[in-house]
C-alpha cells in the first residue's frame, strides 16, 4: 500500500511563485509514489486572521484553483478543507487534555509570530493551541510523512511527542492508535521576493502563480539590482542582486554564464539581463494560466473535487475516531 502524506495550506490570499517553489511543486511530485492528502487550512488562518476572515473566504476555493493549475491532480491526491470535517476539532479537543502547556509555549513560532505580527491580538488561545490542532490534523489520517519547511518542522515534532505519549496513556493491545509522522523537509527556495528578501505577501513583494503576464513583466522590470550599479557602464556584482538569485532558479548555465559575464563587465544592462527571466517566469505560468482557465469556465467541478476529497477524508477521519474513542475509554 502506498504510504499517507499530509499537508495543509492557509487560505490567505493568491499562492504566489514562492508557494510554488517552496511547497506546491514538492506536493505535485508526491502524488505518483504516496496516497496524498491536501487540505485547506481554514481555521489555522483563523487562528491568526480572526478579525479579518473576509479574506479566507474569499481564498478558499481560489487556492484550490492554485492547486490545480499547479498540476495536483484530483485524481490521484485527495483535497479537502479542514472546516468540513468537525473530527479534526474533537481530536484536538480529546488531544489537548493530556499536552503539556509548556510543550506549546516552547514552540520557536510561538514567540516569533507574535513579535512578528505585533499589530494582531495573538494572546489568544487558538494561536497557542494551533501546533496541537496542525498534529490533529496530522494524526487524524495516520499520516506517515508530512512535507513542510523548515519552520513548521518543529510542529511535527510536537505532533510525534503528542502520538507517543496517546499511545503510552491509551495502549491498545494489537496495534497503537497514533503513527508517529516523519517530516519531509521541502527544500527552502531560492526564490526571494522581487526586493530580495522572503517572497511574502506581507513584504508586497510576490509574483502571483496566476498574475496577468503585463504585470509580471513590469514586476519584474521594475525589480531592484545591484544596488552599486547606478549608471549602465558601472560593472555590477550578481551576488549583490535579486534578479541573479532569479537566474539561477530560472536560467540554463550558458544563459547564467551570460548574465553574470556581462553584469561584471557592464556588457549589458539590467533590463536586458532581465529579459531571459521574464521569459522564463511567463513560459512557467503559462499551463498554470491554461489549467486555471479549464477550471474557472465550470466553478461545479472544483466543488465536485472537494466535495469528494472531503467525503475520502471524512472515511478515514471517522475510523480514526471511532479508534481514538475505543481507546480512551469513551465509546459508552
Ligand atoms: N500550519 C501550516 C501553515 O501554517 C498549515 C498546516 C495546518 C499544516 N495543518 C497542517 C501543514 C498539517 C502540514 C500538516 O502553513
Ligand atoms: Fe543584476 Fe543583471 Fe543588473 Fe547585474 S546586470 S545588477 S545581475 S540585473
Amino acid at each position: 500500500m502506498r504510504s499517507r502524506v499530509l499537508s495543509g495550506m492557509r487560505p490567505t490570499g493568491a499562492l504566489h511563485l514562492g508557494h510554488y517553489h517552496g511547497a506546491l511543486k514538492n506536493w505535485v511530485a508526491l502524488q505518483d509514489q504516496h496516497d496524498c492528502f491536501y487540505f485547506v487550512a481554514d481555521w489555522h488562518a483563523l487562528t491568526t486572521d480572526y478579525q479579518n476572515p473576509g479574506q479566507i473566504e474569499a481564498s478558499v476555493y481560489e487556492m484550490v484553483i492554485d492547486w490545480l493549475a499547479a498540476g495536483i491532480d484530483p485524481d490521484k491526491a485527495t483535497l479537502f478543507i479542514q472546516s468540513r470535517l468537525p473530527e479534526h476539532a474533537e481530536l484536538f479537543t480529546l488531544l489537548a487534555m493530556s499536552t503539556p502547556l509548556s510543550w506549546l509555549e516552547r514552540v520557536p513560532s510561538y514567540k516569533d509570530q507574535m513579535g512578528r505580527l505585533a499589530d494582531r491580538e495573538l494572546g489568544t488561545y487558538g494561536f497557542l493551541g494551533y501546533p496541537l490542532l496542525q498534529a490533529a490534523d496530522i494524526l487524524i489520517y495516520k499520516a506517515s510523512y508530512v512535507p513542510v519547511g523548515e519552520d513548521q518542522a518543529p510542529h511535527v515534532e510536537i505532533t510525534r511527542e503528542v502520538a507517543r505519549r496517546f499511545n503510552h496513556l491509551y495502549p491498545r493491545g494489537d496495534k497503537p492508535v497514533m503513527t508517529e509522522p516523519a517530516t519531509l523537509l521541502t527544500q527552502t527556495a531560492r526564490l526571494p521576493g522581487l526586493d530580495g528578501q522572503k517572497m511574502s505577501k506581507s513584504y508586497g513583494n510576490t509574483i502571483a502563480m496566476r498574475e496577468e503576464p503585463a504585470m509580471v513583466e513590469q514586476k519584474i522590470r521594475r525589480m531592484p539590482t545591484d544596488p552599486q550599479r547606478v549608471r549602465r557602464s558601472d560593472p555590477g556584482e550578481p551576488e549583490r542582486c535579486p534578479v541573479w538569485q532569479f537566474h539561477q532558479l530560472y536560467s540554463d548555465e550558458a544563459t547564467q554564464a551570460w548574465a553574470a559575464q556581462g553584469c561584471r563587465s557592464a556588457g549589458i544592462g539590467c533590463l536586458d539581463c532581465k529579459q531571459p527571466v521574464i521569459a522564463a517566469v511567463l513560459r512557467e505560468q503559462q499551463p498554470w494560466r491554461e489549467r486555471a482557465e479549464a477550471y474557472l469556465a465550470n466553478p461545479k467541478q472544483i466543488q465536485w473535487i472537494v466535495e469528494i476529497g472531503t467525503e475520502r477524508a471524512r472515511t478515514v477521519a471517522k475510523q480514526t475516531m471511532k479508534e481514538v474513542r475505543d481507546a480512551m475509554g469513551l465509546a459508552y
